[in-house]
């Protein structure tokens, strides 16, 4: 079973409005609305790929209680801990002309230390039966800034296998615990590196930094796929061209591929194979993560794999 912790959930709206433009007024073709949050956008890919999943995060509120039915509907297994703080709504507004994505992502309700305690009460009484457990995104305000840290911990003593998708101090100190898997996007990377990952001496150079503190680094680059780093062997992969509609949520969708191939019993190469074609499956549709598992396969062969050296 793979844990998937989202401490921060979300109801993502997804609207699409062609030309969309800052100033601008606009009427809305479409929106779609689904749970969120990154851990849950993983836990989505990671059902459709056939892999037993726990979703673990906060709900409050009437958007929690949606949140809730919309996973239940879906099917997804979930230990939802109630907050006093309504649930958080994300906003993606998909342009298909411009070919942009605009985030507008509410902050998350404000957590006390109860509320946090029962969290990691939750994440405690799952973890010891994980293979993987998943530690995931932004945490809401007021939750401690090295929960990831503690976790990854913990799961060490469990013997369970931590990934680790954060950002600035949550990446920083959770990369103190040596997570056995990392994967900043180039940002979250430059953002955590203090340089600009330009080149591909300077995404070396990153993969090299981040090697010592976590067993498998997985860069990833958007349209340009992926850098990666296991003991001894570094490697480019490549995602076929195709004709990006939404790419909220391809991060995600890229983890629960690696994670997938992992339990799957793959090479890491053959697992980052796997990855790259989930990553790129989810920016073919609209709702993160609702990509049908045969698209996946069905990119798979068009990965490209290059050893860097
Ligand atoms: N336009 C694209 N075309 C093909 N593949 C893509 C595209 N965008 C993303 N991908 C695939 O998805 C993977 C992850 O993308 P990216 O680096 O954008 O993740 P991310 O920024 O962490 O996303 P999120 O946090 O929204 O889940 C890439 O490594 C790549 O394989
Ligand atoms: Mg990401």
């Amino acid at each position: 079973m793979i844990l998937a912790v989202c401490p921060n959930t979300a109801i993502d709206r997804t609207a699409v409005i062609a030309g969309f433009a800052a100033g601008k007024q606009h009427k809305i073709a479409r929106v779609h609305q689904q749970p969120g949050g990154k851990g849950v956008n993983a836990a989505r890919v990671l059902k459709a790929l056939g892999q037993p999943v726990l979703v673990i995060g906060f709900v409050g509120g009437e958007t929690g209680r949606q949140f809730a039915h919309g996973l239940q509907r879906e099917g997804i297994s979930a230990e939802l801990v109630r907050i006093a703080g309504p649930t958080r709504t994300c906003l993606a507004i998909v342009d298909p002309r411009g070919h942009k994505v605009t985030e507008i992502d509410e902050l998350g309700p404000e957590v006390n230390a109860l509320e946090v305690q029962k969290l990691n009460h939750a994440v405690m009484q799952h973890l010891g039966r994980a293979h993987f457990a998943i530690f995931s995104g932004s945490l809401p305000p007021g939750a401690p800034v090295d929960l990831y840290r503690r976790w990854v911990e913990l799961a060490h003593k469990h013997g369970v296998l931590a990934a680790v998708d954060a950002a600035g101090p949550i990446l920083s100190q959770a990369l103190a615990a040596h997570p056995y898997l990392t994967k900043p996007n180039q940002q979250e990377a430059e953002e955590h590196l203090g340089y600009r990952l330009s080149g591909e001496s300077a995404i070396i150079q990153a993969l090299e930094t981040l090697a010592p503190q976590s067993e498998i680094v997985a860069i990833t680059l958007g349209a340009r796929g992926a850098a990666i780093a296991v003991p001894g062997r570094r490697w480019r992969v490549h995602p076929p061209s195709i004709s990006a509609s939404n790419t909220v949520g391809c991060g995600d969708a890229f983890l629960a591929g690696f994670l997938t191939g992992l339990e799957r019993q793959l090479s890491p190469e053959d697992a980052s194979r796997l990855a790259i074609a989930a990553g790129a499956a989810n920016a073919l549709t609209s709702g993160a993560g609702t990509m049908p598992a045969q698209q996946i396969t069905r990119l798979e062969t068009a990965v490209q794999l290059f050893p860097l050296d």
